[in-house]
């Protein structure tokens, strides 16, 4: 029992929980995934796994992305960046929905499967009909030698290491940097986005880990917002564009392990629903860089204001409209808007980190949750 223990701590490397520990571990994570893929002085963008089914991408009428949970959010960014990028339809579908509705699979179809483990049930069902009906199946996987990795025709491992913490954290950034990579890599072939564009967001791309690395300065504000924020029972997430899934996936980190009941939103969708529930007592999360559509997510605060509602804002650095009108702020560092979730999803996972363990939760292994969902 007590070797047991030692031998946790260890492996926690001095982080008071595997969740934090990854947490930190992302600047390096992401640039393991892209070590030996992104050359961004030669303008290159190399994947075996790509470079050797190009033509399947590029001929390709659609591209499905099928997956579960957090895996799905990083789905949800990658439909925004290979729709922008690459100019190929995109849909995104959750695994279990997609394998029992009889969907319409051609041929000419790729679907992206993107798992952590590699071993979520439904995922690999979804793959396996996909399968049948001659789609062309690229993995996403954390886990090298996983099933999933292993049922694909072909894939790209994020190689962001062993996640322990059942909540995802590290698994999500690597999976949204894996597929930014694969956009850029289509667009440079489609031609769809211009030479200087293209080597641009290659050297951002590569300054991802330092400004990731600041972003977690943020902790310390962070963790005083948790403190005010801790006994809510409700919270309310909101972002557009590039940010909506990351919006969904704060909600779904604070969930999973604080156990507050969160709702992610498209911001410009309060007005349809959420904003009814905006009194004093309610917490709103908006994710408001500076680029896109800034404007309309300032309008959306001054409603959720008007409303009495608490506005918790990750802004970037610099920002003075915001600043204004907020309770709190938390900052980011300068991106370009389309790599802005790699950087505006490090304060949201902080947020729900400290405000588990401030609640007393188990924030390794939250109750009723696992970490690879082999059973459907
Ligand atoms: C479980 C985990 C989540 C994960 C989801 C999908 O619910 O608790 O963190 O996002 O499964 O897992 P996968 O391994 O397929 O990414």
């Amino acid at each position: 029992q007590e070797l047991q223990m030692n031998l946790e701590q260890i492996e926690k490397g001095g982080y008071e929980h595997f969740m934090l520990k990854e947490i930190y571990e992302q600047p390096n994570a992401i640039k393991d995934t892209y070590r030996g893929r992104l050359l961004a002085d030669k303008g290159i963008i190399q994947m075996a796994g790509v470079e050797d089914n190009l033509e399947k991408f590029l001929n390709a009428d659609r591209i499905i992305i099928v997956a579960c949970g957090t895996s799905w959010h990083a789905g949800l960014v990658a439909e925004y960046v290979i729709e922008e990028f690459a100019r190929i339809p995109v849909e995104v579908e959750y695994a279990s929905e997609f394998r029992y509705r009889n969907p319409i699979i051609n041929k000419n179809d790729v679907v992206i499967a993107i798992s952590q483990s590699g071993e979520t049930a439904d995922t690999l069902a979804a793959i396996k009909l996909a399968k049948e009906n001659g789609a062309f199946v690229f993995g996403v996987c954390n886990v090298v030698g996983s099933s999933i990795s292993r049922e694909t025709h072909a894939g790209a491992y994020t190689h962001a290491g062993p996640e322990i913490g059942v909540a995802s954290t590290k698994a999500f950034t690597t999976q949204i940097t894996i597929l930014t990579l694969i956009a850029l890599r289509l667009a440079k072939a489609n031609g769809t986005m211009s030479v200087s564009d293209y080597q641009r967001y290659l050297h951002e791309l590569e300054l991802i880990p330092s400004k990731v690395q600041e972003a977690l300065e943020c902790n310390v504000v962070a963790e005083q917002v948790a403190a005010i924020y801790k006994d809510a029972t409700n919270c309310l997430y909101l972002g557009r564009g590039y940010n909506f899934p990351v919006a969904l996936e704060g909600a779904l980190k604070l969930k999973e392990i604080s156990y507050i009941h969160a709702e992610g939103y498209p911001a410009a969708e309060m007005k349809h629903g959420p904003i009814a529930l905006i009194d004093e007592s309610m917490p709103v999360v908006v994710i408001a860089p500076n680029k896109g559509h800034y404007d309309k997510v300032v309008s959306n605060i001054q409603e959720i204001k008007s409303r009495s509602g608490k506005i918790i804002a990750i802004v970037t650095k610099g920002d003075v409209q915001v600043k204004e009108l907020a309770d709190h702020v938390i900052e980011i560092p300068e991106a370009n808007e389309a790599l802005t979730p790699l950087l505006t999803t490090i304060p949201l996972q902080l947020l729900s980190y400290h405000i588990a363990v401030m609640r007393g939760c188990n924030v390794d292994q939250p109750r009723n949750l696992a970490k690879s969902v082999t059973v459907e």
